[in-house]
């Protein structure tokens, strides 16, 4: 499915008119699209094609669920002033970002572990990105290597989002691959040094890692496999620590043992699920993850190692506080990425869009300022961009196009989302994203 080609502002302003009229011309035959396009709508059908663990998994946030409810209420603090009368009948999207000229300001924000939404995971979501010129950003946490990402859509343009684990080596390793793989920039994502105290995870005591999903950039990783080989063999030696206690075997811990043994075909080389079975690599793998995923010992001066291992620019995300915007710039960071993870991280936490104009003010224009946590529509967009952003990144509601219908629903949600970006900014007498302002914008 092909809506614009991706590097054609006309096609772009195509989209809200397409869009439209497909909708309302099916609604002539009574067929009403399958991916919702009402935000509330969209994420009740992703709920009913979602097991319970995978829904709570994407749609929770952290604690009380604060922050993902201030995330919301941030945008209803801002209205968008309509101006008729200004001929807006030609509409331009494009953005430039990182020294290069997109179609649009939307670009995708890195979600691990999609193989809980759809199968095709990652796959499905650059498809369906790169044929609308839509910038992926792939997580560190993917369920599909890089490499096989970038061949499920070679002309797609893709960052690389990177959790800074505790294996320098293995940082090294999952930039280099990122380069030789085709991205285009890097993310550091610098607010998960610790995981959230996620609410609805622990109710169900599900953490899809600990199952083998989603750690496919991992065991796909020379450096991470060399590492859990070193620790089969130290597992073999007598003084190594004790393991850990046994689990009561119920068929919960059959079945996720026979997930983690499916996962672990990538580092054992063995396609069959007995040897997997047998093998000691894939829970190794699983152990080595918990071990190395992340580091809370992390400073602004180990910033300074990414620089040499990636030629890339390097893009800090989870940036909220003004200060550290202004650090972000002494670090050399070619841009920054105002996020709260969707409000995964802390509960009661700043919303993002308050903390935006703080953020770019102090960044004063000198590197791109991307945006996300909390947008739902192409309306939410228009406002973060007049607030200052360059760039918007969309998380869950293209998870749940996902888990509706695949690539087609992650399609149908970008397209959504651009077309309702493109008719606001034509309703608010703008004639292209560069001209949106703070006096856009009205404070409710
Ligand atoms: C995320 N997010 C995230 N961020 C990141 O840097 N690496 C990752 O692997 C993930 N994984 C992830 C999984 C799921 C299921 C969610 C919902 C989020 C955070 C993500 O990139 C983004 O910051 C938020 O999703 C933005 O908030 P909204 O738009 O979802 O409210």
């Amino acid at each position: 499915m092909s809506y614009a080609a991706p590097d054609d502002p006309a096609a772009a302003r195509g989209i809200s008119r397409r869009a439209q009229s497909d909708i309302y011309r099916a609604g002539i035959s009574g067929s009403t699209p399958r991916v919702p396009i009402d935000p509330v709508a969209l994420e009740n059908a992703a709920r009913k094609a979602l097991s319970a663990e995978a829904f709570a998994y994407i749609a929770g946030g952290a604690g009380a669920e604060r922050t993902v409810a201030a995330n919301r209420a941030a945008f209803e603090r801002r209205q968008v002033w309509p101006r008729p009368l200004r001929d807006v009948s030609v509409r331009d999207l494009s953005t430039d970002l990182l020294g290069i000229h997109r179609p649009t300001p939307l670009l995708l924000a890195p979600l691990g572990v999609m193989e809980m939404a759809h199968p095709e995971a990652d796959l499905a979501v650059a498809r369906a990105a790169a044929s609308l010129g839509i910038p992926y950003t792939l997580s560190n946490q993917a369920s599909f290597p890089m490499e096989e990402v970038r061949d499920a859509a070679p002309h797609g343009a893709r960052f690389f989002q990177l959790y800074w684990s505790a294996s320098d080596e293995l940082n090294a390793s999952l930039l280099r691959r990122a380069e030789a793989s085709g991205c285009q920039a890097i993310v550091v994502t610098l607010d998960t040094h610790l995981l959230g105290w996620r609410t609805r995870d622990l109710d169900l005591a599900y953490l899809p890692f600990t199952r083998g999903l989603g750690i496919a950039q991992y065991t796909s990783d020379p450096v991470f496999q060399q590492l859990v080989r070193e620790r089969v063999r130290r597992g073999a030696d007598a003084s190594a620590p004790p393991p850990p206690p046994p689990v009561r075997v119920t068929p919960r811990t059959i079945r996720a043992g026979i997930s983690i043994a499916r996962k672990g075909a990538a580092i054992t080389g063995s396609g069959g699920l007995r040897e997997n079975l047998r093998s000691p690599l894939p829970r190794a793998a699983v152990e080595t993850f918990l071990d190395v995923f992340s580091t809370p010992a992390l400073t602004w001066e180990d910033l300074a190692k990414a620089r040499e291992w990636t030629t890339l620019p390097i893009v800090l995300k989870g940036i909220v506080h003004p200060d550290d915007a202004g650090r972000a710039l002494d670090a050399g960071a070619d841009g920054v990425w105002v996020s709260n993870h969707g409000g995964r991280q802390i509960d009661q936490s700043v919303p993002t869009l308050d903390a935006l104009p703080g953020v770019v003010e102090r960044i004063g224009g000198r590197v791109p300022v991307v945006f996300d946590s909390g947008v739902r529509g192409g309306a939410d967009i228009a406002i973060a961009l007049s607030l200052g952003a360059t760039a918007v990144a969309l998380g869950r509601p293209y998870a749940y196009g996902l888990a509706i219908a695949g690539e087609e629903g992650v399609g149908e949600v970008i397209r959504n989302v651009l077309a309702e970006l493109d008719i606001t900014l034509g309703l608010s007498g703008h004639t292209a994203v560069s001209q949106l302002g703070p006096d856009a914008l009205r404070r409710a």
